[in-house]
């Protein structure tokens, strides 16, 4: 595994972003035109998984400096940024982590934000705290869940996590949440050739009419630590090739414009399922996310080098006014395309934030 020093590395300098003030209900553009939509708020740094994708122990082990409570945005905090930001058309937050439910009292948050009128509230969990903490999510206003898992075969399962999480913890997670009113759910399987490949139709069959989608991701170059290389990475041709040698499938239109995820019907009429290919059909073109760090700094690109601190405004005593001033200027300098133009180097020279630290 290599990874790559932060001083090894040149960082490029970023001017510093100017405040933008914008006239109340302007909506947000970047410098491709693409508007402002999704905010993606990671609300804790630390997991109960090691996913070696994500946070190979190696790396992430026992001692790992995790952020101090103190450096987290309170509740109050991100809800403030909440409003703000829906105020400039986000129209959809996930929260995400590390793992969220990790962060104790996400359900309060929860709440908080569901307050904010016109926005759409998801979240992303491994479902091992889901049998304790679906139902209060569910009564605190959470609209959706996205749940990951990468293989149904449990020694797998416990390789690629790490932690020895058994399989069965999370499907116990998957049914409470479904009985507490979160169908459909979305399944996550990041797929890494040689090590869970094997188990992509055994996956789409386990979901198979039950009404949850199950989406097979491409393994990303995320971060610096997970070992990334293209030779690990199933191109999402060919995981709708393999499942619709057994279930034929059919190409189903976007949900919604800038969709991530390639939507496919069951030909039978038996569900759907999706292939987000990051890698092989980047979408940067449609790209509307943002991303809040746990300790409030903004990235306007899943491989950002660095970010906006927001957190020194907010704690500075900061107005509403130049918070919405320097979100606003932060968007409008956006340039961000990072998987159209990956390759090969541009993944090995570049400092890219953890993703498990910047929000997945
Ligand atoms: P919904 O459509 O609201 O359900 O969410 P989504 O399709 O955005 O899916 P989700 O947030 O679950 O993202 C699924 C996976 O897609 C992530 O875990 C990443 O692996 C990948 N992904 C999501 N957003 C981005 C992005 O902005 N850039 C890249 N390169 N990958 C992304
Ligand atoms: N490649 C693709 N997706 C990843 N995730 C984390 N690391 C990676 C990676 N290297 C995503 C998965 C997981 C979510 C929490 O983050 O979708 O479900
Ligand atoms: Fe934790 Fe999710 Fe990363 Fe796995 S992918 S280590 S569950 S944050
Ligand atoms: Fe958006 Fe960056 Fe992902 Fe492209 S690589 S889709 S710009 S987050």
């Amino acid at each position: 595994m290599k990874v790559i020093p932060i001083s090894a590395v040149h960082l490029p300098s970023q001017a510093p972003v100017q405040p933008l003030h914008l006239p109340a209900g302007a909506t947000l553009s970047d410098q491709f035109g693409r508007g402002l939509r999704d905010l993606r708020i990671s609300i804790t740094d630390r997991c109960n998984f090691r996913c070696v994708y994500c946070m190979p122990r190696e790396v992430f082990g026992d001692d790992y400096a995790f952020l101090p409570r103190t450096a987290l945005l309170s509740f109050e905090e991100i809800t403030r940024l909440a409003r703000i930001f829906a105020s400039r058309g986000v129209q959809k937050i996930r929260l995400t982590g590390g793992e969220p439910l990790l962060r104790k009292g996400v359900e309060k948050l929860v709440a908080m934000l569901a307050e904010i009128p016109g926005l759409e509230l998801t979240l992303t969990t491994n479902g091992v705290l889901l049998p304790k903490l679906a139902g209060p999510l569910r009564r605190a206003g959470l609209h959706r869940l996205t749940v990951s898992l990468d293989s149904l075969d449990d020694p797998v399962f416990r390789r690629m996590n790490d932690a020895n999480v058994p399989v069965a913890d999370v499907l116990r997670g998957i049914d409470v949440a479904d009985a507490a009113g979160f169908a459909p759910i979305k399944i996550n399987m990041v797929v890494q050739r040689g090590m869970n490949d094997d188990g992509i139709v055994a996956m789409a069959r386990q979901f198979r009419g039950t009404g949850h989608i199950v989406r097979f991701i491409e393994f990303m170059d995320v971060g610096t630590s997970n070992g990334w290389n293209l030779q690990e990475v199933v191109p999402s041709q060919e995981v709708v090739d393999r499942i619709s040698a057994e279930f034929p499938l059919v190409s189903l239109e976007p949900g919604y414009t800038g969709e991530v995820a390639e939507r496919w019907a069951y030909a039978d009429g038996h569900g759907e399922i999706g292939v987000i290919s990051s890698v092989t059909q980047a979408f940067c073109g449609t790209c509307t996310r943002l991303r809040l760090s746990t300790e409030g700094q903004l990235f306007t690109c899943l491989f950002a080098e660095q970010g906006h601190d927001l957190r020194s405004v907010l704690r500075g005593g900061g107005s509403d006014e130049e918070l919405d001033a320097r979100i606003a200027g932060v968007w409008a300098a956006r340039t961000d395309r990072y998987s159209a133009l990956r390759t090969a180097q541009t993944s090995e020279l570049r400092r890219k934030i953890e993703m498990s630290y910047i929000g997945g």
